[in-house]
Parts: structure tokens; C-alpha cells; sequence
């Protein structure tokens, strides 16, 4: 299951998990584009002549051309798009989130999906061929009270890359789902009531909630995330793939 030499543009590329993405497509000999609001958690990368960054919001539209356009006339092809964007919920009651609150989930989990899967379509149609990762969250079946807005968003994510997935299939390229479990990352204390203890939290609330005994580790979704853009999945698209040590269970 070799990466060698495939184009892979990581969106959310600064964070616990696609920080993760990166390195692992890097060391399976990709070339990574690396997209997030902050790319300073990528610096050990920048010596890499096969990692390319862009530092900005993900959800301008001029921005996501410019970086698959550019990513097309360095590299003459773009094989993978890997989404491992997002933004967290505090818990809280219905009543206490805002329609600013509610509509920047959305924007930032499943806008951001949209303009990048567009792009990503665009090129890959051409080419006959293509894989496309979307990250989810295993709260789509197994809700946690308080993240309304954070679970719509993310049933959004699913629901849209299945229909994506039907419609892309005639141009051979897949589409899939990935659910996360919780995993230890600066994310997963974001979920916590304000006023609550992370540690307690993580420990008490989120590690017990996983059948196999411990938080996920980026580089488990990372694995798992290489598992989807490789050829060993020519045949997958449309799926859920839940890494979550059994939490959805
Ligand atoms: N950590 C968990 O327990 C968990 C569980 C289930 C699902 N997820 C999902 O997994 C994905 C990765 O989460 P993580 O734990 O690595 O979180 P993280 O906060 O470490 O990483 C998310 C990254 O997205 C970037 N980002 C946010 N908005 C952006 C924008 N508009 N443009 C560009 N970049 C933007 C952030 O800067 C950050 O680097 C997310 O979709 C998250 O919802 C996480």
C-alpha cells in the first residue's frame, strides 16, 4: 500500500489529526499540499521538498482554487483530497447557541467540505480517477447531549459524501467517510461544559465511552486515512468507516 508519488492535498493539515496525515503520507512517499488557518504546527515539514503549505480560511472560495490550482501545475495531478477540518461544540443547552454559533459549525464542518470537494471534482474528472476522504464523527450515531450543532453538522458530512460518492462514481472516483472516535487531540477538550475539568473529562467521560479501553490516537485516524486514499480501496466508495476502538457499537 505505497503513496509513492501520489498528490494529496490535506485540509486541516496544522491539526492533532491531520498533523498526523501529513507525516504518514509523507513517509509512504506522497507529496502533501497542506491546508490550515495556522500552519505553525507544520514547521517540522518545511525542510520537506515533497510538503507544499497555505496558511488561510478554507471557507474564501478564491482561496481552495488557487491551492488545486496551483497543486495541479506543480505536480500535473491531483490524486487525493483528505478533509480533516473542524471545529468543536461546547457542550450547551439549545437555548444558550447562538444562530452565529450554529451557522459557524456549519460553515467550517461541511461548507469547507463543499468548496474542496467541488474543486477536488473538478480536477479528478478529468483524470478519471481520484479519492476523496471526508472526517465525520462517530457523535453522528452515538450523540453526546449538548452538541446539537456540531452532530448536524457532521450527519451533513456523511449524508453529502454518500450522494457525492453516487455521483462521482462513473469517473471512477471514491468517496468516503471516516468517523473518528474520540481522540486525544486539543479538539476533544473543547466538547467539555464550560467550567468542567479536561483532564477529568477526557479520562472519566470520553475514555471510558471506547469498548477497546483508550482514546484514539491521531495516528490511528491517520492510518486509516491512508487506508482510504490508497489503491487498496479501488472497490470502497460511499462507506463509513468507523475508527472508534467501538464506541458507535
Ligand atoms: N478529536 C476528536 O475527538 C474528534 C472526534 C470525532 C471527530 N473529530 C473530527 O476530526 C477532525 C480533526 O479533528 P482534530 O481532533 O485533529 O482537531 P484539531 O482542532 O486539532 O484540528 C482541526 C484543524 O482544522 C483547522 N481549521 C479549522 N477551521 C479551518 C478553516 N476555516 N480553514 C482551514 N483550517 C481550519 C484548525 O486550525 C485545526 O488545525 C475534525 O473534523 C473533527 O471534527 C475529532
Amino acid at each position: 500500500m505505497t503513496m509513492q508519488d501520489k498528490t494529496i492535498i490535506v485540509i486541516g493539515a496544522g491539526g492533532g489529526m491531520g498533523s498526523a496525515v501529513v507525516s504518514l503520507l509523507l513517509e509512504e512517499g506522497a507529496n502533501v499540499v497542506g491546508c490550515d488557518v495556522n500552519t505553525k504546527p507544520l514547521t517540522n515539514f518545511k525542510t520537506n521538498d515533497r510538503f507544499f503549505e497555505y496558511e488561510g480560511n478554507i471557507l474564501e472560495e478564491e482561496l481552495v482554487r488557487k491551492v488545486f490550482k496551483e497543486t495541479f501545475n506543480r505536480y500535473g495531478s491531483i490524486e487525493g483530497l483528505a478533509n480533516v477540518l473542524g471545529i468543536a461544540q461546547g457542550a450547551t443547552s439549545i437555548e444558550d447557541c447562538t444562530l452565529e454559533d450554529y451557522r459557524k459549525i456549519m460553515d467550517i464542518n461541511m461548507t469547507t467540505v463543499f468548496l474542496t470537494c467541488r474543486e477536488a471534482a473538478s480536477y479528478m474528472k478529468k483524470q478519471k480517477q481520484g479519492k476523496i476522504v471526508n472526517v465525520g464523527s462517530v457523535s453522528t450515531t452515538r450523540p453526546r447531549s449538548g452538541i446539537q450543532s456540531y452532530v448536524a453538522s457532521k450527519g451533513a458530512v456523511e449524508s453529502f459524501s454518500k450522494a457525492l460518492a453516487l455521483e462521482l462514481a462513473p469517473y471512477s472516483i471514491n468517496v468516503n467517510v471516516l468517523h473518528p472516535g474520540p481522540t486525544d487531540t486539543s479538539m476533544l477538550g473543547q466538547f467539555s461544559k464550560r467550567g468542567a475539568n479536561i483532564d477529568t473529562t477526557k479520562k472519566e467521560v470520553f475514555e471510558k465511552s471506547v469498548p477497546l479501553g483508550r482514546l484514539l490516537k491521531p495516528v490511528d485516524i491517520a492510518q486509516s486515512v491512508k487506508f482510504l486514499l490508497s489503491e487498496d480501496t479501488d472497490m470502497v466508495t460511499g462507506a463509513v468507516l468507523h475508527v472508534d476502538g467501538g464506541r458507535n457499537i
